[in-house]
């Protein structure tokens, strides 16, 4: 992608493009017009459209390097005087084992520093350069697993209710430089991410809608999103009934995990 001189033109920074949600949001803004800055640790499956796509460049970031928010934030700007919208959907998950001993709390540490500091400091790389937009919006991506308790997500759901709060609080501390910021929360989507999952993942979607549905919610500048609604009804039961949400999916001793 040359770097970009033209006013008019809409451009949008998207993290965690190299699979599933972040990379079918890439084809979708690409399609829609949009000049798309793209990054990950590695291209991914990004490497042929990067390849052949004028309007798409890839900058390399690893989120949870500090080190790296400066010169990502200059490789960006190197290629763009501003960024209309910034979708920070890069992340992991990880479940907890617990097993005594041998019970990994590290992992804790690991999914924090992935998918809430490595979202701050995407929010680091972009701020200055959403600023100079003239409709800045700034999106970060959470879950629908905030929304009730699941087993074995403590680190991945903390996380993500991190994110939540985040951003609900950036909310109120960006209006003044008229920064819209928005919280989606996406249920269960079928990509890399969900592919080690073995329990049940009711209305599992393509990451294809996923990124239909949030790039057509984006349109409204929502304060929150969340997708697919019959699972935000069920989540409401499992918040509302916690005994019976309980005794729902907490495992039995015996269970096989
Ligand atoms: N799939 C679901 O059901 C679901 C549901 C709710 C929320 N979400 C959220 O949606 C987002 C996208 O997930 P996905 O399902 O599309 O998963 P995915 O296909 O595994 O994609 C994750 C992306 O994050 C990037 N990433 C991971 N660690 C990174 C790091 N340290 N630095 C930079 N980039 C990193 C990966 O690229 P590299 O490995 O190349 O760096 C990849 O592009 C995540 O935040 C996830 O929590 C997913």
């Amino acid at each position: 992608m040359e770097p970009l001189n033209d006013e008019s033109q809409k451009i949008v920074w998207i993290t965690g493009a190299s699979s599933g949600i972040g990379l079918a949001l890439v084809k979708l803004y690409l399609k829609a017009g949009w000049q798309v800055i793209a990054s990950a640790r590695t291209q991914g499956e990004l490497a042929n459209l990067v390849e052949h796509e004028s309007h798409l460049s890839f900058v390399e970031f690893d989120i949870v390097d500090k080190e790296k928010i400066a010169p990502v934030r200059d490789a960006l700007s190197q290629l763009a005087p501003h960024l209309d919208c910034a979708i920070l959907n890069a992340g992991t998950c990880e479940y907890l084992d617990l097993d005594g001993d041998k019970t990994d709390w590290q992992m804790m540490e690991r999914v924090m520093s992935v998918n809430y500091f490595g979202l701050v400091n995407s929010v680091d790389v972009c701020l200055p350069l959403l600023k100079h937009a003239s409709q800045p919006h700034l999106v970060g991506v959470s879950s629908q697993a905030v929304q009730a308790a699941f087993p074995r997500a403590e680190a991945y759901g903390a996380s993500k209710a991190a994110i939540r709060y985040f951003l609900s609080s950036l909310r109120m501390d960006l209006k003044a430089d008229g920064i819209d910021v928005s919280c989606i929360l996406p249920g269960f989507v079928d990509t890399p991410l969900t592919r080690k999952n073995t329990f049940d993942m009711p209305f599992l979607m393509s990451s294809d809608e996923a990124a239909k549905r949030t790039y057509q919610a984006l349109q409204h500048r929502p304060y929150e999103f969340a997708f697919p609604k019959r699972l935000s009804a069920l989540l409401w039961l499992g918040r509302h009934l916690p005994k019976w949400w309980l005794g729902k999916l907490a495992p039995n001793k015996n269970d096989n995990l």
